[in-house]
C-alpha cells in the first residue's frame, strides 16, 4: 500500500481519509508489537523532530519524545518556550522557520487555535498539531478511536457519550468529528452544562452526516445506554472569569455510585489530566477504565506510527 501520509502535516481530523486512518492503525498495531518485543528500532535515525510546546503538557509531549526515541530519531524537546528567543519577543513566524531548518518535522502545541495551521504557511516541513487552544487535538482523537475499536471491537452501533467541557475541550472537538467521518451508525450524546455546550459549527458538521446526536446536561439520562463514556476536564485556562470556572469545574462527578447504572461491557475514557475530580480515584481500578492503561500506551504506539509514516516514504 502506498504511504499517502509521507511528508504530510496533520492539523485537523478533517485532513485524514478513512483509508489513511486504516494505514495509521495498521502501523500502530505493528508499533505495539515492536515496543512489546524489542522496545523499538532505529528506522528514524538521521531524522529529527522539534517539539515546540507553547502550552503545558505531560502526556502529549512525553509520548512524542518517547515515540521518536524508540524509533532511533533525534529530538529538540521544548516543553514550554521559556529560555528560547520567544522570551525576547521573536515572532511565531520566525520561530517556526528557524526550527524547520534544524528538524525534519515540527510538533506544535499552542494556546491559540489555528497556529499550527498557520505554521504550514511559513514552512514546507510537516507540522503535527499537538493541541491548539480550543481548536483540535487530532493525534489524541486518533488513539482514542484506536482504543475504542481495540476495546469494543467495532464502531458501528456504539453509543458514545462525551461529557464535560465540550465548548473548550479540543479533544472532543476532534474525536466527535473523527467518529462521524468513519461511521454513520454511531449515536453521539453530548453532555454538558449549557455554558459549555459543543460549538454550533461542530454540531452542524456532525448533523450533516445524518448522525443521531442528543444534547443534554443530564448524564443520568444517557449513561445506561452508553458504550464509551468520554469524560473531560473543564478547561480552566480558557475562562476569562475564574468564578465561572469554579462554578462549573465539578459539574459532573463520575464515581462508583454513578456508574451503577452503566453497562458491564463499556469503557471509561479521559484524555487526562483529571483536575477537579471529574472522575473519582475509586474509578481508576474499575476494569472498564482505560484512561490509565491502554489509552496511554496507544498514544505512544500511534505517535510512533504517525512519525514513521510522515518521515519515512
Ligand atoms: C488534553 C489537552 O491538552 O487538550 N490533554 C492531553 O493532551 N491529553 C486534555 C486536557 O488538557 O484537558
Amino acid at each position: 500500500m502506498i504511504n499517502t501520509i509521507f511528508g504530510k502535516s496533520l492539523i485537523s481530523v478533517l485532513d485524514i481519509t478513512p483509508a489513511e486512518i486504516k494505514i495509521i492503525f495498521d502501523r500502530t498495531s505493528q508499533m505495539r508489537q515492536l515496543v512489546t518485543t524489542k522496545g523499538g528500532d532505529d528506522r528514524l535515525s538521521h531524522r529529527i523532530m522539534a517539539a515546540l510546546f507553547y502550552e503545558p503538557s505531560t502526556r502529549t509531549f512525553s509520548s512524542f519524545i518517547s515515540a521518536m526515541q524508540r524509533l532511533g530519531g533525534g529530538i529538540i524537546p521544548l516543553n514550554g518556550m521559556k529560555n528560547t528567543s520567544v522570551e525576547k519577543g521573536e515572532s511565531f513566524h520566525h520561530t517556526v522557520q528557524v526550527f524547520s531548518r534544524y528538524a525534519d518535522c515540527l510538533v506544535i502545541r499552542h494556546s491559540e487555535a489555528g497556529l499550527p495551521k498557520l505554521a504550514t504557511n511559513y514552512i514546507t516541513r510537516p507540522v503535527i498539531n499537538a493541541g491548539d487552544g480550543f481548536g483540535e487535538h487530532p493525534t489524541q482523537a486518533l488513539f482514542d478511536l484506536y482504543t475504542i475499536i481495540e476495546k469494543l471491537g467495532h464502531l458501528d452501533g456504539l453509543t458514545i457519550t462525551l461529557v464535560g467541557d465540550l465548548k473548550f475541550g479540543r479533544t472532543v472537538h476532534s474525536l466527535s468529528q473523527l467518529l462521524v467521518g468513519l461511521s454513520t451508525q454511531v449515536v453521539i450524546n453530548l453532555v454538558a452544562p449549557t455554558q459549555l455546550r459543543m460549538p454550533a459549527d461542530i454540531i452542524e458538521n456532525i448533523q450533516k452526516r445524518n448522525i443521531k446526536i442528543l444534547e443534554t446536561s443530564n448524564l443520568d439520562e444517557v449513561l445506561a445506554q452508553t458504550d464509551v463514556l468520554y469524560v473531560t476536564r473543564v478547561q480552566k485556562e480558557r475562562f476569562d472569569n475564574i468564578s465561572e470556572y469554579e462554578k462549573l469545574k465539578s459539574y459532573y462527578i463520575v464515581d462508583k455510585k454513578k456508574l451503577k447504572t452503566a453497562k458491564k461491557k463499556m469503557i471509561i475514557m479521559h484524555p487526562l489530566p483529571i483536575a477537579a475530580g471529574e472522575i473519582q480515584n475509586e474509578v481508576d481500578s474499575d476494569p472498564r477504565s482505560v484512561y490509565l492503561n491502554s489509552q496511554l500506551s496507544n498514544g505512544l504506539y500511534l505517535r510512533m506510527a504517525l512519525l514513521d509514516l510522515i518521515l519515512n516514504r
